[in-house]
Parts: C-alpha cells; sequence; structure tokens
C-alpha cells in the first residue's frame, strides 16, 4: 500500500465515522456518506495515465486543500491560466505525407549544453508541499529521464542538494532580495554551487492577488499552525535564503538592477517573464543571454495573452541573437511542437510535473516527462518533420 492509498483510507474511515455521527444534521452527514465513498483517487497506478491531464484529478485528491490552492491558483479568476491552454488549442497543423520518419531526432543544444529534448522543467517554490522529496523527488525524475530543470529559489531543497540528486548543477532561477547585499550574497552562492545559468524572474515586481489560493486555505480544516509556526502560507523551509532577510521582488527594479546584476556574476544570465517585442529588444541590449516567454502560469496577472501567442513577437524581436525559450499552458506533445515551430528553443512545464509529484512523487514526474516526450516524437513523425531542425510555421495553421 502506498502513502496515497493510505492516506485515502484514512480519508473514508474518517468520513465513515462522520456519516454516522449524529451530532451533524442529515444534510452534512450525507456529504460525509458521499466523500466516504467517492472514489479515493482518479488513477489506481502512476501506468494507468495516458495523458498529463489525468494526473490533474490525481493531485486535487491527494492534497489537503491549502496545498491544493497554491499550486492550482492564477491571477484573480484564472483567465491568464486558461489563455495560456486555450492558445495552443486555436493553433493547427498541417502535416506533410510520404517523408521517411523511421527516424525522430529530439535532441537540442542550449549554450553548448546538449539536451536530448527541448521540454524543460519550469522552477517551482515549496515543493515539499506536494510531496516530501519535493524538489529531490524532480531531481531525480529529471536525471532519470534525462530532462534539464530550473531550481526556483524559494525551494525547500537548497541548490547543492538538488545539485548531488540532479547529477550536476541545475540552471537557477533567482527572486531578487530586496537588499543589494543579498542579491550579491546569493548569487555567489549559486555560482559556487557550479550552476551555468542564472534565471531572474521579472514577472512579479508589482505584487499579485491570488483569490483561489486563499479560498482553498480557508476550506483546510487542519491546523495549519502545526506546520508552518509563522502562519498558514507562510514557507517552512527557503534554504536558498538561509541568512539573508528574505524579503524578495524589489518593486523598483529597471534595467539599470539588470545591468548590475549581470556585471555580478559569470553565469548566462536569461530573463523570465518577457512577453512583449519592446522588452525582448532591451533585454538583448543590455546583454542578456536568453529569455523565457512566460507569464508565470497565468499566477502574475490576470487577462495576458496566451506565452504561445506572444512567442512570434519575441521571437521576431530578438532576431536569433540569443534563445528564447517559452513555457506556460503546454499539456500535450503537441504544444511543445508548436511552441518549436513558432520559434521556442525550449519549452517548460510547471504544473503538469506537479501533479504528477503530488500524485506519486519521483514516479509521478516520470511519467509525465515520459508522456509528453512519447507525444512530441509521435508528433513529429506524424507531421513529416522528423527532426527539429525540419519544423518551421508553415507547419501551422489558425483554426
Ligand atoms: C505552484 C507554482 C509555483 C511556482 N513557483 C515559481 C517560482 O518559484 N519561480 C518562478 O520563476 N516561477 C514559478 N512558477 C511559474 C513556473 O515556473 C512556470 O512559469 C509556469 O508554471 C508554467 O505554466 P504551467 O504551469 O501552465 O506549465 C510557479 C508555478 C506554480 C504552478
Amino acid at each position: 500500500m502506498t502513502d496515497v492509498d493510505m492516506l485515502n483510507a484514512g480519508r473514508r474511515r474518517f468520513f465513515r465515522f462522520l456519516a454516522g455521527s449524529l451530532v451533524l444534521t442529515p444534510a452534512a452527514r450525507a456529504l460525509a456518506e458521499q466523500l466516504a465513498t467517492s472514489p479515493p483517487a482518479s488513477l489506481a497506478s502512476v501506468a494507468e495515465a495516458l495523458q498529463v491531464m489525468d494526473f490533474e484529478e490525481a493531485a486535487r485528491r491527494t492534497l489537503p486543500p491549502a496545498h491544493w490552492g497554491y499550486l492550482a491558483t492564477g491571477a484573480d479568476d484564472g483567465l491568464t491560466i486558461q489563455a495560456n491552454v486555450e492558445g495552443f488549442k486555436r493553433i493547427g497543423l498541417k502535416p506533410r505525407h510520404l517523408v521517411d520518419v523511421s527516424k525522430a531526432e529530439t535532441n537540442i543544444e542550449i549554450f553548448g549544453q546538449p539536451w536530448e529534448t527541448p521540454l524543460f522543467i519550469c522552477p517551482v517554490g515549496g515543493q515539499r508541499a506536494f510531496h516530501r522529496d519535493g524538489e529531490l523527488a524532480t531531481a531525480r525524475a529529471a536525471r532519470t529521464k534525462r530532462h534539464a530543470m530550473i531550481l526556483s529559489s524559494v525551494s525547500t531543497y537548497s541548490v547543492e542538494d538538488v545539485a548531488k540528486a540532479l547529477g550536476h548543477p541545475p540552471w537557477q532561477q533567482l527572486y531578487m532580495p530586496l537588499k543589494w547585499d543579498d542579491t550579491e550574497n546569493i548569487v555567489k552562492r549559486i555560482e559556487d554551487a557550479g550552476c551555468s545559468v542564472l534565471v531572474w524572474t521579472i514577472d512579479l515586481l508589482g505584487g499579485r492577488n491570488t483569490p483561489t489560493q486563499t479560498r482553498f486555505a480557508r476550506q483546510d480544516t487542519r491546523n495549519c499552525l502545526a506546520c508552518h509556526p509563522h502562519g498558514g502560507g507562510t514557507p517552512i523551509y527557503r534554504p536558498m535564503y538561509d541568512g539573508l532577510d528574505g524579503r524578495v521582488n524589489p518593486s523598483d527594479a529597471n534595467w539599470a538592477t539588470f545591468d548590475r546584476l549581470k556585471s555580478l556574476t559569470k553565469m548566462k544570465v536569461v530573463l523570465k517573464g518577457i512577453d512583449n517585442a519592446e522588452d525582448a529588444q532591451l533585454a538583448v541590449r543590455h546583454g542578456a543571454d536568453g529569455l523565457i516567454v512566460s507569464n508565470h502560469g497565468g499566477r502574475s496577472m490576470e487577462t495576458l495573452r496566451a506565452t504561445v501567442d506572444c512567442l512570434p513577437e519575441v521571437v521576431s524581436a530578438v532576431k536569433g541573437r540569443v534563445p528564447v525559450l517559452m513555457d506556460g499552458g503546454v499539456r500535450h506533445g503537441a504544444d511543445i511542437y508548436k511552441a518549436l515551430a513558432l520559434g521556442a528553443r525550449g519549452v517548460g512545464i510547471g504544473r503538469p510535473y506537479l501533479w504528477g509529484l503530488s500524485a506519486y512523487g519521483q514516479e509521478g514526474v516520470e511519467r509525465v516527462l515520459e508522456i509528453l516526450r512519447a507525444e512530441f516524437t509521435l508528433t513529429l513523425r506524424q507531421m513529416g518533420t522528423p527532426a527539429i531542425k525540419d519544423i518551421s510555421a508553415a507547419r501551422l495553421a489558425r483554426i
């Protein structure tokens, strides 16, 4: 019996107990009975998952409401999350036929590093909220399945520990500390850990509103203070900020701040959260080594455009001078294909691997990566473009 099975069995026993309790109203007893008899998990095993979305419900049933709320939330009504996913659905595919597709080549190169596929793992903070092994489980899955990983600076395991689990230093994301001295310290630590790429996230400098997260937290009947001594929602582990002030995302940051950051390190510096041509041009002018077209998975602002719709203008502004990666709403191998056809060098996932992590730990992340890689390879072949170099926007059509 896995931990998840035990958790579900315990939950069913609890609701059955409530259903039999005379202290509750008949309506509450009926609800408890319904919850006690609802299927324990949407997947009986990790192998049962056929598509990435199969993991979403499994994760929702596994996680306590407050942690599910942290994972699922977007800004405001979640319209940007929806836009990211829907954006891919409006792009159709125009395959070519009678092309030799017996061999598919998925490998790419970025900053001189060979990647076996363009699919990478996005930085996500607080992963012990999803599984006790958190970022270590994600890193082990990335290692086993040979995918690139970007580690969040608000991780629950340190870059040093994750580098061991991954087998090499990850790319490291940064939420910039408010104090410049702390920025210098954290950047030095990341460099000392051997990371070659620093990814500065710039799409949360003005704050955000995440009501879905708050609503789920209110539904959670557990005593948050039992685990979070500083209050529910306050991170328990943030090893990358140990010894630092801990506050991040200076709202007065500007391009001069970027210049300062750039001059602080020999690492490549990539900007995450670019979604328009003007900023892309400025970024290249200021020496950014790469860009990630992203809107934080719809968690930064409401009614932003789908990232896949922002991609062409960023790619055209950059004119091939630096690599452009993207994330947001990727749920199928065909989505990876579409993003590459629009000029992305690499394509990232956030929630999909978190669903796998939440429901099944390392094994769940591995299965998510496996499914997406298999779907992507299938798309390459079926499109009559068996190598990544064969992909172009000519194979896409608005539908
Ligand atoms: C729960 C959660 C936490 C996240 N934490 C971070 C973070 O610490 N740093 C960061 O740059 N992006 C963070 N992101 C955004 C992801 O890196 C990525 O941009 C986004 O999840 C991609 O969209 P998707 O979830 O639709 O795949 C987070 C996303 C989620 C869902």
